[in-house]
């Protein structure tokens, strides 16, 4: 118990690193509480305008997620990467840097998902594309990779991360109240429209 303590410990500080802020910061940016959304995300980010910012935002979020995970993983097993992904997850969303006001774990939940489960991390990342493919919305995206990830982890895994996978999809949708809310009044941006 301990351990998993720990890794819960570490992956929340991995988690809790704001790079679409820190990245926006060193960049010359702004403030991303001051545009668009508001949200410390992938997608706000790409709202100042800058593809090359976003993208390493993405890259980062993703990859803190996947990194909790493979280092729990690799030290102290499967239990332990688990709670090392919810923690991640839980560590972007409620930073206790940022006052535990952070971000909507997208990002992140793509990377764990690709590190706990290729297979799951792959579909997810493909429903995301496709949703955002279609509806050109990022939210919309988020939504629909959440909603599925759980078909994806009983189709195409043993199921040992099933509970964890209804655990982080209710997160998802909790973080994107605002969102549903403008998807269904049509406000809701369009990628990379202010
Ligand atoms: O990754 C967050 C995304 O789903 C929505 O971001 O800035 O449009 O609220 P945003």
């Amino acid at each position: 118990t301990t351990q998993l303590i720990l890794w819960a410990a570490l992956g929340y500080l991995m988690g809790s690193i704001p790079f679409g802020m820190l990245i926006a910061r060193i960049m010359g940016l702004g403030n991303l509480r001051q545009i668009g959304s508001g949200n410390i995300g992938a997608t706000n980010v790409l709202r100042t305008g800058n593809k090359a910012a976003a993208a390493l935002t993405l890259l980062f979020d993703a990859a803190k997620g996947a990194a909790a995970v493979l280092l729990a993983r690799a030290f102290a097993g499967d239990d332990a990467a688990q709670i090392a992904a919810l923690a991640a997850f839980l560590g972007h969303c409620f930073p206790v840097w940022l006052g535990f006001k952070g971000g909507k774990g997208v990002a992140t939940f793509l990377g764990l998902w690709l590190a706990l489960d290729w297979r799951v991390g792959i579909a997810c990342c493909l429903t995301w594309l496709a949703a955002a493919a279609i509806w050109r919305i990022s939210s919309v995206g988020a939504l629909a990779a959440a909603a599925l990830s759980t078909t994806w982890i009983v189709v195409l895994t043993d199921g040992s991360a099933f509970f964890l996978g209804i655990i982080l999809t209710m997160l998802v949708y909790w973080r994107h109240n605002a969102n549903v809310a403008r998807i269904k009044a049509g406000t809701e941006p369009k990628i990379g429209k202010p």
